[in-house]
């Protein structure tokens, strides 16, 4: 019966390989039960003992038995390995390196034309005027001719506008958004209206062809130059500051009569002259001037009976001043470097 002890010598040969090779608790357990199970190859052979023949059956009988708890030490030692192994994974996974530096969040940040935006807004809101809003695709009804500004008029020229197929053009100021509002709303008129408009600029530090206004529209009875002035000075000294000072230079433009455009003084230097206001003490801020009567009559206002003061300034060149930024075409390159600095 040598043929017992040479299977015993060979499953003891594979089952302390496949033992030290297991890689799970769940191969681990398969071992077991092939060798150790009730249909186990150990098993198994125990089962045989009675058809060894006497005299040989002690010596396979003790052979088996030794290689059951060879193979039954074997699986509990190789249990406890696979066990603190699965443990030590675990802890490495969950642990925490308090040393290490931690990680910010990032965060994205309001656009910094939308703060000002905001802000000049926020400060008109707070004088009484509310929001109007226009299509950036305009006719030339509204963007000129009801201005004050038919086809032959020499301000026209310098508006370098975008025109489109069937009379249609980009709005090149806010100023239309006054036309469409009286035309739907009888007066009083309190309205503010901020947006995009567009012309063809060639892109420099100072001109894009894509910029943001925001409009003012003021119809009442026996509204004067007085109020337009008040108005403008209590604006400019909410955005800029208590000792702010605004200087009104006569001006033109085709639906104001009169007109000024408004300087305000120097938010850096305070007046004494500087880089900025190139030593002048006084930086350009906005347009404005007397509604004209022939805007009235074309949105069907009595001009007899109804006065009005408009204003219209731009809100990139406010928001270059007061960051301090020197290219006006940082605010369209979608730049983190530059946004985030907001
Ligand atoms: N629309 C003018 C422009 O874009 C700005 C402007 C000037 C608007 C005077 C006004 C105004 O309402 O009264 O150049």
């Amino acid at each position: 019966m040598a043929g017992y002890l040479e299977k015993i010598e060979e499953l003891a040969g594979q089952a302390r390989q496949q033992i030290a090779r297991a890689v799970s608790l769940e191969q681990l357990e398969q071992w077991r039960l092939n060798l150790l199970g009730r249909k186990g190859q150990v098993t198994a052979i125990l089962h045989d003992l009675g058809q060894v023949s006497p005299g040989e059956r002690p010596l396979v009988g003790k052979q088996a038995n030794e290689l059951k708890n060879e193979i039954g030490r074997l699986l509990e030692e190789r249990r406890a390995a696979l066990e603190k192994e699965q443990l030590e994974r675990a802890a490495a996974r969950s642990a925490i390196d308090v040393t290490l530096p931690g990680l910010r969040p990032w965060t994205g940040s309001i656009h910094p034309l939308n703060r000002t935006l905001s802000r000049v807004n926020e400060v008109l809101y707070s004088m009484g005027f509310s929001l109007a809003e226009g299509p950036e695709i305009e006719d030339e009804f509204h963007n000129f001719d009801a201005l004050n500004t038919p086809a032959d008029h020499p301000a026209r020229d310098e508006h370098d506008t975008f025109f489109l197929e069937g009379g249609l053009l980009l709005r090149s100021h806010t100023s239309p958004v006054q036309i469409r509002h009286m035309q739907a709303n009888p007066p009083p008129v309190r309205i503010i209206a901020p947006g995009r408009v567009f012309r063809r600029d060639t892109p420099d530090a100072t001109h894009s062809p894509i910029f943001h206004q925001v409009e003012g529209l003021y119809v009442d009875e026996n509204v004067t130059f007085g109020d337009l002035k008040y108005t403008l000075e209590q604006f400019a000294l909410r955005l800029f500051g208590p000792d702010t000072t605004l200087r009104f230079r006569p001006s033109f433009f085709p639906f104001t009569e009169p007109s000024a455009e408004v300087d305000c003084s120097c938010i850096f230097c305070k007046r004494k002259g500087c880089r900025i206001c190139k030593g002048s003490g006084w930086l350009e801020i906005l347009g404005c001037g007397m509604v004209d009567p022939s805007v009235f009559e074309a949105v069907g206002y009595d001009p007899e009976r109804w006065t009005g003061f408009a204003f219209g300034m731009g809100i990139d060149r406010i928001c270059l001043l007061v960051h301090s930024i020197d290219d006006i075409r940082l605010f369209l390159e979608s730049d983190t470097g530059f946004l985030s600095q907001f």
